[in-house]
C-alpha cells in the first residue's frame, strides 16, 4: 500500500502525511512542485523526511505549467463567467498528471490531496487522476477526518509530534490562498461576506491603482502562433514571460478582481484574484488576433470559449471535449503572430498599437480617403438589399412591428 500525496510542505498537508500513515498504514510518497507560488519548495524535503517519508519528489514545473497549460488556455482568450482567468483551475491538471506519473513510477496504487470536500479542486485532481489511471484509489482526508477546525488540527500536531513552524516570520494569512505563476487567489475570512470590501493589505502582487506610478509603462509583446515569445524584443521562455508581466503589471495596479462565482459542486463563492500578467496577455492576445484572424474564425472561436472555460473550471482538462476544443483553437493560431504595444497605467492595460506580417488589415481598402478602386461602394447596395429581402417580405405581409 502506497499513496502519492500532493504535498505543499505546509501544516495541513504535513498533518495529512501523518494521518495517511496512521489511518491507512501505508507508505506515503510526497510530491511538491514549484509552479511559481513564490515559496521555496526545497524545505519540503526536510519536512517530509522528518515525517518518515522515504520517496520525496520536488520538481520545478514552472516552464511546463506556463508552456503546456497557461498558454494553450490563453489561445482561446479563456475567462470563466466573464471574469475569472482560471489561475487555480489551470494548475490542477498538471498536478494530477504528475501525481499519476509518480504513482506509476513508485508502484503506488493511490493518490491523495489536501483539497476540501466543498470545492472545485477536489474535482479537478480526481477527474484528472481517474482519466489518466482508471483504477487509481483516491484518498481525500478532508472528506474523511474529523479535524474540522484549526484547534483540532493543532491538537493532532501536538499529539503526533508534528513540528509546527511557529518561528515563521510571516503571520498566517486569514485567507485561503492559492498561488502560482498565473495568479494568487484569496477566499474565506472576511471575504465570506460578499458586501465586505477586501482590505488593502490582502493583495500581495499588485499596488492599488491609486498607488501606481503617475507615468505609464509601455511594453511590446511579440506573439508567435498565439503565444508570447518576447517582451520588448527580448526572447523569453514561457514562464519568464509571465514572471516579467506579473511584475510590471503588479507595479501598475493591473489585474485585481473581486467576484462571486459558481463552483461546480453547486455553491456560490466569493473570491479575490490577482492576475497581473494574465490580464495583460488576454488584452494583447485579442489585439493580435484582431489583425490576423478571419472574422468568422474569430467569432466562432469566441462562441467556443465559454464552453472551453467551463471544461477547464469544472476539471475536465483530461477529457475528449477539451482535446477537441484545443485542436480547433490551436488551428486558428497559426497566423496569430506579430507585435502588440501596450500602455500600462493605474490599473489599466490598454492596447495602443499592433502590427503583423500576417495582418489581414488592408489600408488601401479600409481608408476613408480615395481608395483608387480597391473597393466598389456600389457593390454595397445589392449586398444590403439582398440581406434585407426577408425583412422586406415580412414587412410587406404586415409582420412589421414597431
Ligand atoms: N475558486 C477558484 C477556483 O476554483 C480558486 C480556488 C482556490 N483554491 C484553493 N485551494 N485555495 O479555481
Ligand atoms: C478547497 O476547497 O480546497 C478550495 C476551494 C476550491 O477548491 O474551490
Amino acid at each position: 500500500k502506497k499513496v502519492v500525496l500532493a504535498y505543499s510542505g505546509g501544516l495541513d498537508t504535513s498533518v495529512i502525511v501523518k494521518w495517511l500513515q496512521e489511518t491507512y498504514n501505508c507508505e506515503v510518497v510526497t510530491f511538491t512542485a514549484d509552479i511559481g507560488q513564490g515559496e521555496e519548495v526545497e524545505p519540503a524535503r526536510a519536512k517530509a523526511q522528518a515525517l518518515g517519508v522515504k520517496e520525496i519528489y520536488i520538481e520545478d514545473l514552472r516552464e511546463e505549467f506556463v508552456r503546456d497549460y497557461v498558454f494553450p488556455m490563453f489561445r482561446a482568450n479563456t475567462i470563466y463567467e466573464g471574469e475569472y482567468l482560471l489561475g487555480t483551475s489551470i494548475a490542477r491538471p498538471l498536478i494530477a498528471k504528475r501525481l499519476i506519473e509518480i504513482a506509476n513510477e513508485t508502484g503506488a496504487d493511490a493518490i491523495s490531496h489536501g483539497a476540501t470536500g466543498k470545492g472545485n479542486d477536489q474535482v479537478r485532481f480526481e477527474l484528472g487522476g481517474y482519466a489518466l489511471k482508471p483504477g487509481v484509489k483516491v484518498i481525500a482526508p478532508w472528506r474523511e477526518w474529523d479535524l474540522t477546525s484549526r484547534e483540532k488540527l493543532m491538537a493532532y500536531c501536538e499529539e503526533h509530534n508534528i513540528p509546527v513552524d511557529f518561528s515563521s516570520k510571516k503571520k498566517k494569512s486569514p485567507y485561503s490562498m492559492d498561488a502560482n505563476l498565473l495568479h494568487i487567489s484569496y477566499e474565506g475570512g472576511i471575504l465570506e461576506d460578499p458586501w465586505a470590501e477586501a482590505e488593502e493589505d490582502m493583495w500581495r502582487w499588485s499596488v492599488s491603482p491609486e498607488q501606481a506610478p503617475d507615468t505609464p509603462t509601455y511594453v511590446e509583446l511579440t506573439f508567435e502562433k498565439g503565444d508570447i515569445v518576447a517582451i520588448d524584443g527580448e526572447a523569453l521562455k514561457a514562464h519568464e514571460v509571465l514572471e516579467r508581466l506579473n511584475k510590471v503589471g503588479g507595479d501598475n495596479g493591473i489585474g485585481r478582481l473581486d467576484i462571486v462565482e459558481n463552483r461546480y459542486v453547486g455553491m456560490k463563492s466569493r473570491g479575490c484574484y490577482e492576475t497581473p500578467g494574465g490580464t495583460i496577455i488576454l488584452r494583447a492576445h485579442r489585439a493580435i488576433e484582431s489583425l490576423t484572424l478571419d472574422r468568422e474564425e474569430a467569432h466562432l472561436k469566441d462562441q467556443l470559449m465559454p464552453k472551453y472555460a467551463e471544461v477547464i473550471y469544472n476539471g475536465y482538462w483530461w477529457s475528449p471535449e477539451r482535446r477537441m476544443l484545443q485542436a480547433a483553437i490551436d488551428e486558428t493560431q497559426k497566423n496569430v503572430s506579430g507585435v502588440v504595444r501596450m500602455k500600462l497605467y493605474k490599473g489599466n492595460a490598454t492596447v495602443v498599437g499592433r502590427k503583423s506580417e500576417q495582418s489581414l488589415f488592408d489600408e488601401s481598402i479600409a481608408t476613408f480617403e480615395d481608395d483608387a478602386g480597391a473597393y466598389n461602394q456600389k457593390d454595397a447596395e445589392g449586398f444590403i438589399k439582398l440581406n434585407a429581402l426577408r425583412l422586406r417580405i415580412a414587412a410587406g405581409k404586415g409582420r412589421q412591428q414597431s
